[in-house]
C-alpha cells in the first residue's frame, strides 16, 4: 500500500517506519523541517530503540514531505498521528486534529482515487465521526465510506519497546463503519500475525482510552496496596507476585512506586474524566487514580526526611525521563519530586542517560552530572527512574531512598528505603 503519516513525533515516527517494514510505501508529513531531513536520511527524529535500523534499512520505501496535499496525491491512505495534548482543565485539544483533517478534506477534493483516512491519534468516543468525517465532507464535498474511507486505529505502542509491540502486540484493534475501511486495514495488518479485533469507529476510540484507563488504574491499585504494605513491613513486589499468578488478574503493571508519568497515562485519564463530567457522568475510581499518583512522589520525599534533614544538602537523582530506555520527560515523577527538594532548601544533582537535554528546560538552575557515578558522590540518593545502568552503581555507605526498585542499592546501600516495600 502507499500511505501518509501525518504527525512525525511518537506515533508517526514508529507507525511509519513499521509500516515500511511491512512492505508499504510511506510518505511522512510533518511541519518540522529538521525532522522530516532525519527521516530522509534514515535516521531517527525521535529516541526509540531500533527506530534508526527501520528507517535506513527502509530508505527506499519512506519518502518526507512537509505538504499534505502532496503526500495524499501520492498515497491511497493516509494515518493521522499527530498530538492531542490537554487543556488547562484536563480535557482534550483536538485543534491539530482538526487543522490535518481540514488540508486533507480540500486535497481529497482534487484526488480522483479513492482514499481512506485513519485517525490514529488518541481522539475521545464520537471524535471522528463528529469533528473528522464532517470536516473532510465538507471541505472536499464527497460523502464518506461512499467516496472516501475513514477508520480509526488506537495504537498501544510503549516507549522504549514501541517497535517491539508494533510486530508482536497483543491485538490489533481497527475501528470500521465500513466494510472498504475495514477491509483496507484488515489487509494491512494480515501479515503481522496478531489477533485483530474489528468494531465501530466509536467502540475502538473507547477500547483505547479504556485499555489506558485500566492500566492506570492497576498501577494506582498497587501503590495504594504498596503503600499500606509498607506501613505493615510487607514487601509489596512479593504480595503482587502471588497476586498476578491468578490468571483473572494477570502478572503485568503492578510495579508499585512513585506512579506513572509520560505522554499518555496522565493525560488519556484526565481527559476521560473531562468527557464523563461534561455528559453528566461521575468517575470515582478515576478520580483516585489520579489523586493517588499525584501523591507517591511525596511519598517518597517524606521518607527522604526521615532520615535527611534536606535544606542545605545536595541531595543525588538518578533518573529523569518518565521510564527507562525513553528521552521523554513529560509528567516524569522527576518534576513534582526535585519541585519538592527545592522548596525545602536542597540542591540537586541530578543524572539521567538521555533524558537530561530535555529536562534541562524545565529546571535550568539544578546541576546535571556527566556520569551515574558522580551522582553516587552525593551521599543520600533519590532514585527516579529505573534505568538498567543505575543496576551497576556502587551504593556503598549511601542512604538511597528508591521510588522504582533498584535490586543492587536494596543489597548494598547503608540506609535503604523503598516507597512500597
Ligand atoms: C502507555 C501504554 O502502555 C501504551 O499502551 C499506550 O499506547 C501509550 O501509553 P508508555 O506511556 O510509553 O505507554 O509507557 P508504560 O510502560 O505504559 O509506562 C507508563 C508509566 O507507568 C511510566 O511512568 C512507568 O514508570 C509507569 N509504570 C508502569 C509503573 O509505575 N508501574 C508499572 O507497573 C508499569
Amino acid at each position: 500500500m502507499k500511505i501518509s503519516i501525518i504527525g512525525t513525533g511518537y506515533v508517526g515516527a514508529v507507525t511509519g517506519a513499521c509500516l515500511a517494514e511491512l512492505g508499504n510505501h510511506v510518505v511522512f508529513v510533518g511541519r518540522n523541517k529538521e525532522k522530516l531531513d532525519l527521516i530522509r536520511s534514515g535516521k531517527s527524529p525521535i529516541y526509540e530503540r531500533n527506530l534508526d535500523d527501520l528507517l535506513l534499512k527502509n530508505q527506499e520505501r519512506i519518502h518526507a514531505t512537509s505538504s499534505i496535499p502532496d503526500a495524499i496525491h501520492q498515497t491511497n491512505s493516509t494515518f493521522i498521528c499527530v498530538g492531542t495534548p490537554s487543556n488547562k482543565d484536563g480535557s482534550i485539544d483536538l485543534r491539530q486534529v482538526e487543522d490535518v483533517s481540514s488540508v486533507i478534506g480540500s486535497a481529497l477534493c482534487s484526488s480522483p482515487d479513492y482514499h481512506t483516512i485513519v485517525v490514529k491519534s488518541t481522539v475521545l468516543p464520537g471524535t471522528t465521526e463528529e469533528l473528522v468525517l464532517p470536516i473532510l465532507e465538507h471541505e472536499s464535498g464527497k460523502k464518506a465510506y461512499v467516496d472516501f474511507g475513514l477508520a480509526t486505529n488506537p495504537e498501544f505502542l510503549k516507549e522504549g519497546t514501541a517497535i517491539e509491540d508494533f510486530f508482536h502486540g497483543d491485538r490489533v484493534i481497527i475501528g470500521a463503519n465500513d466494510t472498504n475501511s475495514r477491509s483496507t486495514l484488515q489487509n494491512l495488518y494480515i501479515p503481522l500475525d496478531i489477533p485483530i479485533y474489528s468494531t465501530s469507529i466509536k467502540t475502538a476510540e473507547m477500547i483505547k482510552y479504556t485499555s489506558n484507563a485500566f492500566l492506570a488504574t492497576k498501577i494506582s491499585f498497587a501503590n495504594e496496596i504498596g503503600n499500606l504494605c509498607k506501613k505493615m513491613g510487607i514487601d509489596s513486589y512479593d504480595v503482587f507476585q502471588g497476586v498476578g499468578m491468578d490468571t483473572r488478574i494477570g502478572p503485568h503493571f503492578f510495579r508499585s512506586g512513585i506512579g506513572f508519568g509520560g505522554s499518555c497515562f496522565p493525560k488519556d485519564v484526565q481527559a476521560l474524566i473531562a468527557h464523563a463530567r461534561a455528559v453528566g457522568e461521575e468517575t470515582r475510581i478515576l478520580n483516585a487514580v489520579i489523586q493517588t499518583n499525584n501523591e507517591q512522589p511525596g511519598k517518597l520525599i517524606n521518607l527522604l526526611k526521615k532520615h535527611v534533614y534536606p535544606a542545605g544538602k545536595t541531595i543525588g537523582i538518578l533518573g529523569l525521563a518518565f521510564k527507562p530506555d525513553s528521552d521523554d520527560v513529560r509528567e516524569s515523577r522527576a518534576i513534582p519530586i526535585i519541585t519538592d527538594l527545592l522548596n525545602e532548601g536542597a540542591s540537586v544533582l541530578a543524572y539521567d542517560p538521555v533524558a537530561m537535554e530535555n529536562f534541562r528546560p524545565l529546571f535550568p538552575s539544578i546541576t546535571y552530572a556527566k556520569t551515574a557515578g558522580e551522582v553516587l558522590k552525593c551521599d543520600t540518593i533519590l532514585i527516579v527512574t529505573e534505568w538498567k545502568e543505575f543496576e551497576d552503581l556502587d551504593y556503598k555507605n549511601r542512604i538511597v531512598i528508591d521510588g522504582r526498585r533498584i535490586a543492587k542499592a536494596i543489597d548494598e546501600a547503608a540506609i535503604y528505603e523503598g516507597v512500597c516495600w
